[in-house]
């Protein structure tokens, strides 16, 4: 084993979440408090830790991931771009709630270049419960934050053993604790015993990582709502949106599909220069364009919940009020950050 001095040194960024919660006994593992914890008390469930690396726990806050909202996301890019600036860090880790931790890690996907590993985990059983995951995912998290095999790679989650990237996590599960995964991409490697292992090389850069970083830091981001797609869904829900929001992503049904008000609805919105996405809530498979709704964009492989990110990211860098070149400008962005 390496002296401890020669070790690498990654910062551990604690958000709150299931990871730093607390039960009132050991055998309860559905209802507790999230986000109680301190980072040093989550570090101490974690003997022979300062064997994988050096590690700097830093606060950042103790929230459950369900009250994180976008200016949250521009302070956490803002900590996160300054620890990777700092040349005492080889990488960082991140603990984070499940709930909303797919919608981070895609956010600081976006504002961060990928240079330095970030990686995120989180738990699905509080810190006090019995056969806790919280502290074999952080010694996991760490050791692929500090493993230079990780570099280049994006923003990356690492949960139960698996490597995923963040474009392509999704939250699958209410309580295994094999909560994320890639379904069409699949892992890019795994962790075994504390070592890291990865798939492929990293010769590509991940699609649109850091292409957003002129955004770092800025806490107002246009808001881009969220409908879902149902059977008589009412037309209101549409006409109350496109009244407020300045994007909508659709979560549709099967390819992104819609009922026809619906559509005519939202048409008026794309005709205005309001952008619609379509996604699925099905919850896997790729949109694809469609001639009957070629007008709106698809957002190909990212979740409803991703591509409301990458919208309110990319209206935020569309840098024109010409309705025509912003559409053409989110186009782009999707037809690279939604690809296979
Ligand atoms: C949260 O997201 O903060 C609570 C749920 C979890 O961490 O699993």
């Amino acid at each position: 084993m390496a002296s401890t001095s020669t070790l690498p040194q990654v910062a551990l960024l604690a958000t709150g979440g299931t990871i730093a919660g607390v039960a009132s006994t050991p055998l309860e593992q559905i209802s507790y408090q999230a986000g109680v914890l301190p980072v040093e008390r989550m570090l101490e469930s974690l003997p022979g830790i300062d064997g994988v690396a050096r590690i700097a726990g830093v606060q950042w806050g103790n929230l459950p991931s369900e009250n994180i909202t976008p200016k949250d996301w521009a302070v956490l890019g803002k900590k996160c771009a300054e620890i990777l600036a700092n040349p005492d860090f080889c990488g960082m880790a991140l603990t984070h709630g499940t709930d909303t931790l797919e919608e981070t890690a895609f956010y600081l996907d976006l504002v961060l270049p990928p240079g330095k590993p970030v990686v995120l985990t989180g738990a699905m059983r509080p810190a006090t419960s019995l056969s806790a995951d919280g502290p074999i995912n952080i010694r996991d998290a760490v050791a692929v934050a500090a493993c230079p095999a990780a570099y280049g790679r994006g923003v990356l989650l690492v949960m139960n053993g698996r490597i995923l990237a963040a474009r392509a996590a999704v939250k699958v599960s209410t309580l295994d604790v094999e909560a994320f995964r890639a379904l069409e991409s699949g892992c890019l490697g795994r962790v075994i015993n504390g070592e890291p292992h990865f798939y492929h090389g990293n010769e590509h850069a991940p699609p649109l990582s850091g292409a957003c970083a002129a955004l770092t830091g800025q806490p107002e981001l246009p808001r881009v709502d969220i409908l879902y797609a149902c059977a008589g869904m009412p037309e209101d829900l549409a006409r109350h949106s496109l009244e407020r929001a300045q994007g909508i992503v659709l979560a549709g049904m099967g390819n992104g599909s819609m009922p026809q008000r619906i559509c005519r609805e939202l048409r008026t919105g794309m005709t205005a220069g309001l952008p619609v996405v379509r996604t699925s809530r099905t919850g896997s498979g790729p949109v694809t364009p469609l001639e009957e709704y070629a007008d709106f964009i698809p957002g190909g492989m990212l979740s409803a919940a991703k591509a409301r990110v990458l919208l309110m990211l990319g209206l935020g860098t569309a840098q024109s009020d010409d309705a025509i070149f912003r559409l053409r400008h989110l186009r782009q962005l999707f037809a690279v950050g939604g690809k296979l």
